[in-house]
């Protein structure tokens, strides 16, 4: 089984972002996660398009860019210039989801949908088999440093048996909370892709706590 590490760079230290991307780069990480949030959607604003291409201009893994913000579809066509290897949106920010994914994908970008802790994973039922991947928020978005909540396994664990039930081939993201302590009953639960935030930014060798996070990949 194939599993994935995303880095979410909410957590960099951005004055010394070349620096630390380059550091990614050496990394065994698999993706940049790129967190975008907008003071609406989630109680934080976090950075847009001017650091997304400084990111660009020096990364040398795909982005994994989720986007915390309202009315994404207007800026779909803006981030899928980046030729991210999946662009998320959430499924409380979008009235029109299938629309939304059906264009992302028509873009030639991997699409995700994200799901907040509050929402019931059955809701996905109708959505699943046209994402290519769904991202389950283990805390609820909008800080990076944030406790990871217990009943995500179980969500994640819901998530397995719908994408296994609809036959779809949507790898599943587990998003928030995570480092060496919990990593593993997250796997367990069914996550391919991981993403880390302060597991990896608040370490002081960045290289190496990725490498202590893949250590649990089997
Ligand atoms: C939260 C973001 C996460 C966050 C993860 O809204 O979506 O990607 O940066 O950070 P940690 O790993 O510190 O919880
Ligand atoms: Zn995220």
């Amino acid at each position: 089984m194939t599993h994935f590490i995303s880095p979410s760079i909410l957590s960099a230290d951005f004055g010394k972002l070349k620096e630390q991307i380059e550091l990614l780069n050496e990394s065994k990480a698999d993706f940049i996660h790129i967190d975008v949030m907008d003071g609406v959607f989630v109680p934080n604003i976090s950075f847009g398009f001017a650091v997304i291409d400084s990111v660009v201009k020096y990364a040398k893994k795909p982005l994994d860019i989720h986007l915390m913000i309202v009315d994404p579809d207007k800026y779909i066509e803006r981030f899928a210039s980046y030729k991210p290897a999946y662009l998320s949106v959430h499924f409380e920010a979008s009235l029109h989801l299938n629309r939304t994914v059906n264009f992302i994908k028509s873009l030639g970008v991997k699409s995700g949908v994200a799901v907040n802790p509050h929402t019931s994973i059955s809701l996905l039922d109708e959505i699943v088999f046209n994402s290519d991947m769904i991202l389950v928020m283990s805390v609820n978005p909008g800080f990076g440093g944030q406790k990871f909540i217990l009943n995500s396994l179980l969500r994640i664990q819901k998530t397995k048996e719908l994408i296994k039930s609809k036959c779809s081939n949507a790898l599943i993201e587990v998003d928030g909370g995570i480092d060496k302590n919990n990593i593993d009953s997250i796997l367990k639960a069914g996550a391919d892709i991981i993403v880390a935030g302060s597991a990896v930014f608040k370490s002081s060798d960045i290289i190496s706590s990725v490498n202590i996070l893949r250590k649990n990949f089997t």
